[in-house]
């Protein structure tokens, strides 16, 4: 018997992530604004076998987030699974004061919320993973996506400080960052995303990795090199190369 939470589970990685873990003797505590995304979810995961708990609940609401780790404390423990993966691109001119407000409330704080409440029980019971939903896009800056990239870079760091507290109690921690992704945050970018991947495909190298415990799950692989040479480069030496791709 396991329990597994995922917030955002109503669109894109959270929902395949939720079918992907869906199976016999495994209950999924799902999260997400849209309930009826969730409700929809649901029937599919108890025709593979798992039990859905949906949670209409905003992350950035830090005490509808404790309310429900309470209960869940109160009642099952802490969950032997934890991937704080909602998350929002902001707006497409992203690097001002609302966009940058927004982002972080959901993304940082957001994930703070989610992990933050079972921390000290998952550490006390000496078990458990926790996955915090990175980006490739937390390596650089990048054109209009400074809010976006600032909060991954900020969970990049975050991540690193509470695996290096918990593991020593038993609790692995992972920073998932994926290249680009077919979901609905992808789907109105009008830039070229190279080496795309589905889904379901990106679930899946989410799972292995967080089954192996890696600290930091990333992929396509290309694209894992591409981000980190450009992080490396002097950083006009990088805007440069990325102005040259654009142009193309
Ligand atoms: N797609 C990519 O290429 C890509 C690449 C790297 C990283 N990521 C990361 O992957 C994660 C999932 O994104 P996605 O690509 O699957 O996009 P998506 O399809 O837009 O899904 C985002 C999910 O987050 C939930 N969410 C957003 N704000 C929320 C809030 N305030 N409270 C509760 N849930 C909230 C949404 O649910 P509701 O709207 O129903 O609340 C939705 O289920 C994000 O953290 C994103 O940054 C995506």
């Amino acid at each position: 018997m396991s329990t597994i939470l995922i917030t955002g589970a109503s669109s894109g990685l959270g929902w395949a992530l939720s079918l992907l873990y869906a199976e016999p003797g495994v209950t999924l505590h799902l999260v997400a604004r849209r309930s009826e995304r969730l409700r929809d979810l649901a029937p599919l995961l108890v025709e593979a076998g798992a039990r859905p708990v949906l949670h209409e609940i905003d992350v950035r609401d830090r005490k509808k987030m404790e309310e429900m780790a309470a209960g869940l404390l109160a009642t099952t423990g802490p969950p032997s699974l934890i991937i704080a993966n909602a998350g929002v691109r902001g707006e497409e001119d992203g690097n001002d004061f609302r966009t940058m407000e927004q982002v972080f409330d959901t993304n940082v704080m957001g994930v703070l919320n989610t992990v933050m409440p079972f921390l000290p029980a998952m550490k006390e019971e000496g078990r458990g993973r926790i996955a915090v939903m990175g980006s490739l896009a937390g390596y650089r800056g990048l054109p209009k996506g400074g809010a976006y990239c600032a909060s991954k870079a900020a969970l990049s760091a975050w991540t690193d400080a509470v695996r290096y507290e918990a593991e020593p109690f038993g609790v692995s921690v992972s920073l998932i960052n994926p290249g680009y992704v077919v979901t609905e945050m992808t789907r109105k970018n009008s830039y070229p995303m190279p080496f795309l991947l589905t889904a379901a495909e990106a679930a899946r190298r989410i799972r292995a990795g967080i089954a192996k415990g890696r600290a930091r799950i990333e992929f396509p692989l290309p694209l894992v090199l591409i981000v980190r040479i450009l992080a490396l480069l002097p950083p006009r030496l990088g805007d440069r190369i990325l102005r040259m791709a654009s142009r193309k």
